[in-house]
């Protein structure tokens, strides 16, 4: 394993400190989170009673594949914790996030859940959001004019594609990744870009986070703002 492998695994199972019988729990996605519901499988064979909400199709087959049960919003619209990865955590905890474009999913999650516990390996903290270029998910219907607003925003847009197809998203979009350079006012330009009609959601986690717990290559540690 490498030494980034093992702190996302050491950050992701450190995170189930958080987790008690009885809870719901919010399951984001990426590799960061595959160590926590591995683990979280563990836990659950050996008694411990709890359901998730996915965040993506990706998590579900996770999920079934480590015996994590699942609950869905129809049952239940109460999250005791939501766990997810970043792409990158700044000092004030806002987040990029969408890398594995299920950006949209990971924040209705998020925002329902009572906390909202991050985990990242140490490559993903930055002083400055920007490096990593943002994630928005738009509309299919019209991308190519949704793109060329963002892009008047000041961003360079690069519509995502897999097998030289657009990537399409669990909810059936496209992703457009945009380069906005150190971004210095991340709330105004996640609110300059939700006014755009065709965008769905932004990948700027802005305020959300309630814990942050960094992964090292042999430590896990919850950080302090
Ligand atoms: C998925 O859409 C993302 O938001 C992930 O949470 C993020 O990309 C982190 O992924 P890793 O844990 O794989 O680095």
């Amino acid at each position: 394993m490498t030494k980034q492998d093992n702190a996302k695994k050491l950050a992701g199972e450190a995170s189930l400190t958080h987790v008690e019988n009885g809870m719901t729990i919010g399951l984001g996605s990426g590799s960061t989170v595959y160590w926590m519901m591995r683990k979280l499988g563990e836990h659950i064979k050996e008694g411990l009673n709890v359901k998730g909400i996915a965040s993506s199709r990706q998590t579900e087959t996770w999920a079934a594949e480590f015996g994590v049960p699942l609950t869905n919003f129809h049952e239940t619209q109460h999250i005791d914790v939501a766990i997810d990865g970043a792409d990158e955590v700044d000092e004030a905890w806002n987040l990029i996030k969408g890398g594995g474009g299920a950006l949209v999913r990971e924040k209705v999650i998020a925002d329902a859940a009572e906390k909202f516990v991050v985990i990242a390996d140490e490559s993903k903290l930055v002083s400055r959001l920007g490096d990593f270029h943002l994630p928005v998910e738009i509309l299919p219907f019209g991308w190519e004019v949704t793109a060329e607003r963002i892009a008047h925003l000041g961003g360079r847009t690069v519509l995502r594609k897999r097998d030289g197809e657009a990537f399409v998203s669990d909810n059936g979009n496209y992703i457009v990744d945009c380069d906005f350079g150190i971004i210095t006012d991340a709330e105004k330009l996640h609110k300059q870009l939700k006014l755009l009609t065709g965008v769905v959601e932004t990948g700027l986690f802005i305020n959300m986070a309630d814990e942050v717990i960094a992964g090292y290559a042999d430590k896990a540690k919850s950080l302090k703002r």
